[in-house]
Parts: C-alpha cells; sequence; structure tokens
C-alpha cells in the first residue's frame, strides 16, 4: 500500500487525494448550508444550531483541524495540478471544445483553478467574518449563546457584503459544477454512460447548492433582516 507522501507524488494518487478532499468538502457544504438555512425557521434555531456545535468542545476542534487540513490538501494538489498542466502547455489552446463522451471541457472545467482560488480566499475573510467575528450574546431558555443570527442579519444589510456573497456562491456552484463530476470519475472507474449521468446530477447539486447559499445573502438584503416575513426575531 503506498504512503501519504507517495500518493502525494503520484498522478493518480494525486486525483484520488483531491476527490477524496473534494467529496468530504462537499459533504461538509451540504452541512453547513442546511445549518445556516435555520436562520428562516424558528427564532432561536441559528443561535440554538451554533451554541450546541459550539458545547462540543474538543470534538469541534477536532472536526475544525480536520476541516482546515482537508481544505488545505484540497488546495495544495488542486494548484499543483494546474501548475503540471501549465508546465506541460504553456501555450493555451486556441479553441476549447469537448471531445464527447468523457472528455467534459466546459468553462467550468478551465476555471477550477481561479474558483478554488478565490473560494479559498473567500473562506479565509468568510471564518474572520463570521466564526471569529465580534457578536453580541443571547439569552435562549435561561442560557447565554452567541447571538450568530444578528451577526448574519447585519452583515447581509451591508450591499458589499449581500452581492460579494452573491457572486462567490455563483463561483462555488460553478467549482462544484465540474468538481463533483471530476471527483467521482477519480474516485470510481465509471463507465461513459454513468459518467455521463454522474455529469448532470454533479450539476443539478451544484446548482442547488448555489442556489440555496446566495438565496441567504440576497433575501435578507432585499426583504429587510428581521421585517422580512421568512425570518422571525421574536
Ligand atoms: C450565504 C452563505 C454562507 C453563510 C450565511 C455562512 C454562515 C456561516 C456562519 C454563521 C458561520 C459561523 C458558525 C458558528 O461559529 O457557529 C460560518 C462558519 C464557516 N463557514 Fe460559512 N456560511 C456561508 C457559506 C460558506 C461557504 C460557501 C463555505 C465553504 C466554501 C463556508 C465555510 C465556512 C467555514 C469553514 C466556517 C468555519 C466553521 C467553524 O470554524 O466552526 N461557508 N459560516
Amino acid at each position: 500500500m503506498p504512503s501519504i507522501i507517495e500518493a502525494f507524488q503520484s498522478q493518480v494518487g494525486r486525483k484520488i487525494l483531491t476527490g477524496l478532499t473534494g467529496v468530504l468538502l462537499v459533504l461538509f457544504i451540504v452541512f453547513h448550508l442546511v445549518g445556516n438555512l435555520a436562520i428562516f425557521g424558528d427564532p432561536n434555531a441559528m443561535n440554538s444550531y451554533s451554541h450546541f456545535l459550539h458545547q462540543l468542545g474538543p470534538l469541534l476542534w477536532i472536526a475544525r483541524v480536520g476541516l482546515l487540513l482537508i481544505f488545505v490538501v484540497h488546495a495544495w494538489i488542486g494548484i499543483s495540478i494546474w501548475f503540471g498542466k501549465k508546465k506541460a502547455r504553456p501555450q493555451d489552446y486556441k479553441v476549447y471544445s469537448s471531445k464527447g463522451g468523457p472528455s467534459k471541457q466546459s468553462l467550468s472545467s478551465r476555471s477550477m483553478a481561479f474558483t478554488g482560488v478565490v473560494l479559498l480566499i473567500f473562506v479565509i475573510f468568510h471564518v474572520n467574518t463570521f466564526a471569529l467575528g465580534d457578536m453580541g450574546t443571547v439569552t435562549v431558555d435561561g442560557v447565554e449563546m452567541h447571538d450568530i443570527k444578528t451577526l448574519v442579519l447585519d452583515t447581509f444589510a451591508n450591499p458589499f457584503y449581500a452581492f460579494g456573497y452573491t457572486f462567490v456562491m455563483m463561483l462555488l456552484g460553478a467549482h462544484l459544477g465540474h468538481g463533483i463530476w471530476s471527483a467521482f470519475t477519480s474516485l470510481t472507474l465509471s463507465s461513459p454512460k454513468a459518467s455521463a449521468m454522474v455529469y448532470t446530477v454533479g450539476v443539478i447539486v451544484a446548482v442547488i447548492l448555489a442556489i440555496g447559499f446566495l438565496f441567504i445573502p440576497l433575501y435578507i438584503y432585499f426583504a429587510g433582516g428581521c421585517e422580512a416575513a421568512l425570518i422571525n426575531c421574536n
């Protein structure tokens, strides 16, 4: 069995590691979207959910460090694959076209490095805004907890954040649109027919995730936070 270092060095090993870390990141993103949609539920749902996660203590920190490692490995190998391709073909193709069948050339596939780097920079700013952000506290059923909900509502009242997030969530959709298919192709020996199906399913999942995420800032901005029909603050 190859060691992790050997896996990093071989072309196939690196594809498998990007696929594996990509699948784990998609699982995190699904989990994260479900947690964020709690803003539209019971007035205390989002704060209680966040409080529950923080109560996990050391388990939360293990999950955070694991997630960070997964992000770093995924980004590092992704960038090194891109540089490898650039080195092999320094001159860009004049005209791009998909060969059909298993080939999935598209704007989304060609911009994976760009969308990936933007997402990486986004996550650094995002964690600083929300996970490490300055927030007040609220008391729910006698328990004092961080008021993450007000921080989210205040943040997206600002057009710079609302539209900035909307743009980045579109890039997330583009990244996942190709990434989900690519991860499954790297991890399984799928037939061309299965590959076409996985591609379609991947694009549908990517569009649902992107719409789910970008709906949050846009709705908060246009509908006006606590005054909005879907957000109950009391
Ligand atoms: C509208 C979109 C999003 C909203 C409203 C949102 C909201 C939040 C909030 C409120 C937190 C803090 C959670 C807490 O401390 O309880 C958080 C943390 C985080 N978010 Fe997001 N998020 C969004 C999109 C994303 C996306 C697309 C990614 C990844 C690509 C992401 C990655 C993270 C990470 C890594 C953390 C830190 C987790 C932790 O340390 O506990 N978020 N987000």
